[in-house]
C-alpha cells in the first residue's frame, strides 16, 4: 500500500460522496482506507441511497467506531497521508474548527490539521449563515482544504453520478489520485466554441441558450 487515507462519514445530506469515494479507491487500489462514520451518517445512508451502512463499512480497509477514542485513528503516531470528510454537516465543521473532539470524527481531524497532513473537508449545507461563514474561514486558516461539494458543468454531465464522480475526482486529485474518471478540461477545442463578438452583451440570445427556448 503505498498510500493510507482517512475517509470520514457525517450526516449531512451527501453521504454518496463518502461512499463513491471508498469506491473509487478500492477501483484503483494502492490506498488503504480507515472509515468513520457517525450515527447521523448511518442514518443517512438508509435515507439517500440503496446502500446499508454495512455495505459501506465493506468497501474500507479498515472501519472505526465513531465513539472508540482509543482507535489508532486517533493518534497523531499513527501515520497517513490525511483525511476526507464527505459530506461535512456543520456540526461537525464546528467541531473541527473548536478542537472540540468529542467524537473518533472530529478527533481524527484534529489530528490530522495538528500534524500537518491534508485534510480536505466537503461542507454541506445550503443556505449559509454567517455562523457557518465564519466555520468555514476558521476552518480554511487552520490549513483545512475546503471542497464543497459544488458541481460543475463545463465538463458537460449527463447524470448524477457524472455531478459526484466529478466533485469525488477533484478531492482525490487534491492527494494525487487519479481516477481516470475525470473530464478534465482542456481549453477551448475550436474557434467556433468561442462567444462571439457581441454575444454575451445579447441578454435575450442568451436567455433562449438557457433554457432552450426556441
Ligand atoms: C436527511 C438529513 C439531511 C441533513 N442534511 C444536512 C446538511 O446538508 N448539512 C448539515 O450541516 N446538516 C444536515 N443534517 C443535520 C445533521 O445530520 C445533524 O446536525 C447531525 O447532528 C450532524 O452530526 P454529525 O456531524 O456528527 O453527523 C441533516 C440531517 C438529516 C436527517
Amino acid at each position: 500500500m503505498s498510500k493510507r487515507i482517512i475517509i470520514g462519514i457525517s450526516g449531512a445530506s451527501g453521504v454518496i460522496y463518502g461512499i463513491r469515494m471508498l469506491e473509487m479507491l478500492r477501483a484503483i487500489g494502492g490506498v488503504e482506507t480507515h472509515l468513520v462514520m457517525s450515527r447521523y451518517a448511518r442514518m443517512n445512508i438508509e435515507i439517500e441511497t440503496p446502500y446499508t451502512p454495512q455495505d459501506v463499512e465493506a468497501l474500507a480497509d479498515e472501519v472505526h467506531n465513531f465513539s472508540n477514542q482509543a482507535a489508532s485513528i486517533s493518534s497523531g503516531s499513527f501515520k497517513t497521508d490525511g483525511m476526507v470528510i464527505a459530506p461535512c454537516s456543520m456540526k461537525t465543521l464546528s467541531g473541527i474548527v473548536n478542537s472540540a473532539s468529542d467524537s473518533l470524527l472530529v478527533r481524527a481531524a484534529d489530528v490530522v490539521l495538528k500534524e500537518q497532513r491534508r485534510l480536505v473537508l466537503m461542507p454541506r449545507e445550503v443556505p449559509l449563515h454567517v455562523g457557518h461563514c465564519k466555520l468555514l474561514y476558521e476552518a480554511a486558516q487552520l490549513g483545512a482544504v475546503m471542497a464543497p461539494p459544488m458541481p460543475a458543468f463545463y465538463n458537460q454531465p449527463q447524470t448524477i453520478d457524472d455531478l459526484i464522480n466529478h466533485s469525488v475526482g477533484r478531492v482525490l486529485d487534491l492527494f494525487d489520485l487519479d481516477t481516470g474518471t475525470l473530464k478534465r478540461w482542456e481549453g477551448l477545442q475550436s474557434q467556433s466554441a468561442k462567444p462571439q463578438e457581441n454575444e454575451e452583451a445579447d441578454e435575450s440570445k442568451t436567455t433562449h441558450k438557457v433554457f432552450g427556448v426556441n
